[in-house]
């Protein structure tokens, strides 16, 4: 065989792995133990539990591959992906992201500064705006993976903020986007941005 047809083969081989397709309806009935936290179609009533409903198939992918060998911990859901095969995990990222994600209420004390952050971000210190990459109604590019954010829970998005600056969330690929920006976001301007982002849509 030659090399330009190896490598092709590897290509998509590789690709295929990367975007397994996932089928919606067969995963609603994968998804029923997941329903007990994150809400059967996938809007959570709990603030300590993410909405799911209406992410990206793509971001909810990588992330159930990261819970589920360890890169990312979640404590909650200790071996209950040990048994999912990589069809199972798309199939149920297809069905959450098919579901209408609801919408929550930001805290009008400090609704104006988690907009200045998050349409403006910190330029004196070199931190973007959250726009360009989670859109200016935080939902978020699918095609490229980043996630879509307008509507989840506060304590949720303030947890995560706080784990990316602290590392204690650090599967944010080689690139450590949200490391590097979390790192320049105060508590204060953590619990702002996150209230702002659960009134978003
Ligand atoms: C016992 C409760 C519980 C169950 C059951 C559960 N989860 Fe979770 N899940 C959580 C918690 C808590 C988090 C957030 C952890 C954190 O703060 O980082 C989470 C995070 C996630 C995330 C990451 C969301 C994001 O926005 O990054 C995905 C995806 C996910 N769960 C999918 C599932 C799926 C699929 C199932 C069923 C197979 C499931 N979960 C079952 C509690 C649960
Ligand atoms: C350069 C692109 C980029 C910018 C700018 C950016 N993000 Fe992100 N963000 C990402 C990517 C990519 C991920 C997914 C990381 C992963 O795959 O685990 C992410 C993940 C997140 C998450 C976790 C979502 C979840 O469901 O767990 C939160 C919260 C978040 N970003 C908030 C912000 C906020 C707030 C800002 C602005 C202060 C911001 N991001 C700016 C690219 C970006």
């Amino acid at each position: 065989m030659n090399k330009l047809i190896v490598s092709l083969l590897l290509t998509l081989g590789i690709s295929g792995i990367a975007h397994a397709a996932g089928d919606a309806t067969a995963g609603q009935a994968k998804a029923a133990v997941c329903g007990a936290c994150h809400g059967p179609d996938g809007n959570s009533m709990a603030p300590n539990f993410p909405k799911l409903a209406g992410q990206g198939e793509r971001y909810l992918n990588k992330q159930l591959q990261d819970i589920k060998s360890g890169k990312r911990t979640v404590l909650e859901m200790t071996g209950l992906l040990t048994n999912l095969s990589d069809q199972d995990l798309a199939d149920i990222s297809a069905y959450f992201a098919s579901q209408k994600g609801s919408v929550g209420a930001a805290d009008p004390k400090v609704v104006a500064r988690g907009e200045e952050l998050f349409r403006g971000g910190k330029l004196d210190q070199g931190m973007p705006s959250c726009t360009g990459c989670h859109s200016p109604n935080g939902a978020g590019l699918a095609a490229a993976g980043f996630p879509h954010l307008g509507g989840q829970h506060a304590q949720y998005i303030a947890k995560q903020l706080t784990d990316f600056r602290e590392g204690a969330r650090t599967n944010d690929g080689d690139t450590k986007i949200m490391q590097s920006i979390a790192a320049k976001l105060s508590n204060k301007d953590i619990e702002a941005v996150s209230s702002y982002i659960q009134g978003l849509h």
